[in-house]
This record gives C-alpha cells, sequence and structure tokens, in this order.
C-alpha cells in the first residue's frame, strides 16, 4: 500500500471550497427519483441525466472534488460515444465507485440490516482501478427505534466497513467510510446524537484492528439531527455544535475529511449545517459535503427529462454546488 499516494488522494477529495457529488444511486433509488418527476427510468434516461450533471463544466471543475459513481455509469458512454469518466476526468475531478451490494436483514435481529459486497470485492476494486477511479465507497446503514439499533447491528456493520476499507487500500484506493445513521423516525435530536457517537466509535475501533490507515481515507457521516417525523425542526446551531462535538469525540485528527451525506434535509438545510459547522472552526479535517440529494433534487426538477431543459438544469446543479463550496468555507450567507 501507498500511503503516500492514498493520502493525496484523500486530500484532493476535500481540498479547500470542493467537495463530492453523489451520484451513484441504485436502479431502485433513481426510479424514486425519477418518478417524481415524471420521467421513466431507462438506461438511456439515466445517460442523459448525468451526462447533462458531468458536462457542467464551470460546477464541476470550480466546485467538485470527485463524484460517485454506480457500477453502470463506469461503463456506460456519453451519447457522443465519449465514456461518461472520461467527461468527469476532463474536468480535473476524481471519479469513484460504490461498491457494496446494498443492505440485507440481518438474521436474528428484526428491522435491522447489514451491508453486503464483500465477497468478490478485490476483483472488482482493481476492474475499476483500471478503469481510472481512485476511491470508492461503501455504506452502512444504521436504524434508530425503539430497542435499535442493537450493539451487534452495529458491531456488523462496522466491522464489514473497516473489511472493506482495508481491501480498497492494499489495491490502492481511498475508501470513503460511510456509516448513515438514517433520519427516519420520531426520535429526537440527543438520540441521533446517542447513536452516531457509539457508531462512530465502533467504527474507527474496527479500522483501527483491521488496521486502516486513517490518512488514506475519508469520512462519510450523517450529521447530528432530530428524526424526519420528530415534528419540530432543529436550530441550525444545535445541529452544528453537536456533529462537530461528537465527531471531535470519536474520530481521529489522522482523518484528512470529513465529507457529510445529506440524508433528507433539504437542500439549504444542509447548506446552512455545513456552513454553520465551518464557522465554529477549530476542526482537525476539513468538512465538506457529499451530497446526493441536496445537490440533485433542484437540477433534477429543472430538467424534467426534456433535453430543452438541459441548460436550465445545469444552471441548478452550478448554483447548488457553489453554495455548498461556499458552506464548506463557511462564508455562504444565504
Ligand atoms: P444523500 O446526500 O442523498 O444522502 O446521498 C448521499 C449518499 O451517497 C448516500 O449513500
Amino acid at each position: 500500500m501507498d500511503l503516500v499516494a492514498l493520502n493525496a488522494v484523500a486530500e484532493q477529495l476535500v481540498r479547500p471550497g470542493r467537495g463530492l457529488l453523489a451520484a451513484d444511486e441504485t436502479p431502485g433509488t433513481i426510479k424514486k427519483r425519477f418518478d417524481a418527476i415524471g420521467v421513466e427510468s431507462t438506461e438511456a434516461s439515466r445517460r442523459d441525466y448525468r451526462e447533462l450533471l458531468f458536462r457542467s463544466a464551470g460546477a464541476m471543475s470550480d466546485y467538485i472534488s470527485g463524484v460517485i459513481l454506480h457500477d453502470e455509469t463506469v461503463w456506460q458512454a456519453a451519447a457522443d460515444a465519449r465514456p461518461l469518466v472520461e467527461l468527469i476526468t476532463a474536468a480535473g475531478v476524481l471519479f469513484g465507485v460504490k461498491v457494496d451490494k446494498g443492505v440485507k436483514p440481518l438474521p436474528l435481529f428484526p428491522g435491522e440490516t447489514v451491508t453486503e459486497g464483500l465477497d468478490g470485492l478485490e476483483e472488482r476494486l482493481r476492474g475499476y482501478r483500471e478503469r481510472g477511479a481512485r476511491f470508492a465507497k461503501w455504506r452502512a446503514v444504521i436504524d434508530i427505534s425503539a430497542g435499535v439499533p442493537t450493539a451487534a447491528a452495529v458491531k456488523a456493520n462496522a466491522h464489514a466497513l473497516a473489511r472493506y476499507a482495508a481491501l480498497c487500500q492494499a489495491c490502492e484506493t481511498v475508501p470513503i467510510v460511510e456509516p448513515e445513521v438514517l433520519m427516519e423516525g420520531g426520535h429526537d435530536i440527543a438520540r441521533c446524537d446517542e447513536v452516531t457517537r457509539f457508531t462512530l466509535h465502533t467504527v474507527f475501533q474496527e479500522l483501527f484492528e483491521q488496521r486502516v490507515a486513517l490518512e488514506g481515507m475519508v469520512l462519510k457521516p450523517n450529521m447530528i439531527t432530530s428524526g424526519k417525523q420528530f415534528g419540530r425542526e432543529d436550530a441550525v446551531e444545535d445541529v452544528a455544535e453537536r456533529t462537530l462535538a461528537t465527531l471531535k469525540a470519536t474520530v481521529p485528527s489522522a482523518v484528512p475529511g470529513v465529507a457529510f451525506l445529506s440524508g433528507g434535509q433539504s437542500d439549504t438545510a444542509a447548506t446552512a449545517h455545513l456552513d454553520a459547522l465551518n464557522r465554529l472552526g477549530g476542526a482537525p479535517w476539513r468538512m465538506t459535503f457529499s451530497y446526493g440529494r441536496a445537490l440533485q433534487v433542484a437540477p433534477q426538477k429543472a430538467w424534467s427529462g426534456k433535453q430543452e431543459n438541459a441548460a436550465a438544469a445545469q444552471r441548478a446543479f452550478a448554483h447548488r454546488a457553489r453554495m455548498n463550496s461556499l458552506a464548506s468555507l463557511g462564508r455562504w450567507d444565504g
């Protein structure tokens, strides 16, 4: 493992004013997003939509450091036959691949899941690296409800994340380690805080045991918020203060960067929270975005499946990318 090279990629992903575009929705998830704008999800419509994002020249080269792709996109060509990954790298942006195989029920733990995908992972990582990928992503999902999560479920997910991260580093690929505590539910912000703290502690313990080099990874956590069905909005300052305190208590300073998921926050809330976090100061790692929905809801709406709306969709994407870039510097002013 070349730790200097891995660290350089991790640093590049979180360099000042940049963040990641998570465009790695599975066919099932992108279908949900397209249903919301009345577009049929086909291989061609997914290609057309993602092509317009990657061709947003200013947005990509000025605000985005990396794009997370689904396997399908890695091998897809644009309408003019150029590989989509070439459009991304031509903008000076790295690409990486979501390599987990999704969540499966955790046996004997009703309501809990574990992320699968370790079998054959090394071969897949080598194939992606040959194609030009420099990083990968694996998402563990932790639910909150009565009596959930159990320590066993958190541990199983953390162990798989660490096995994935170690395999990535052995294949000269930077792992994005994503333990997502879901926003789904009626829990309050203190409960999210408690579960996120326990989850991050467990994840870093497993990463240590599996000998993962923290300098060569990026953490992709949730922010600390109340559940979507809690019924009251969190104060922006409360989210920022709790999130930073919990990360400081659990994430070693050797990690170069923290790139948050948006997890169902509105796009402006995700920007406001990231900005407030960066205004607090004193964090030992860079804090930026790795947003899916918070970057894409606006361009998807503007596009609505029509070629003549492509320019408007690119403007909407560029706007959100710029707002999040400013937020990653603590310079967004609403
Ligand atoms: P959201 O920002 O929509 O949560 O997506 C980020 C992601 O990559 C989830 O795995």
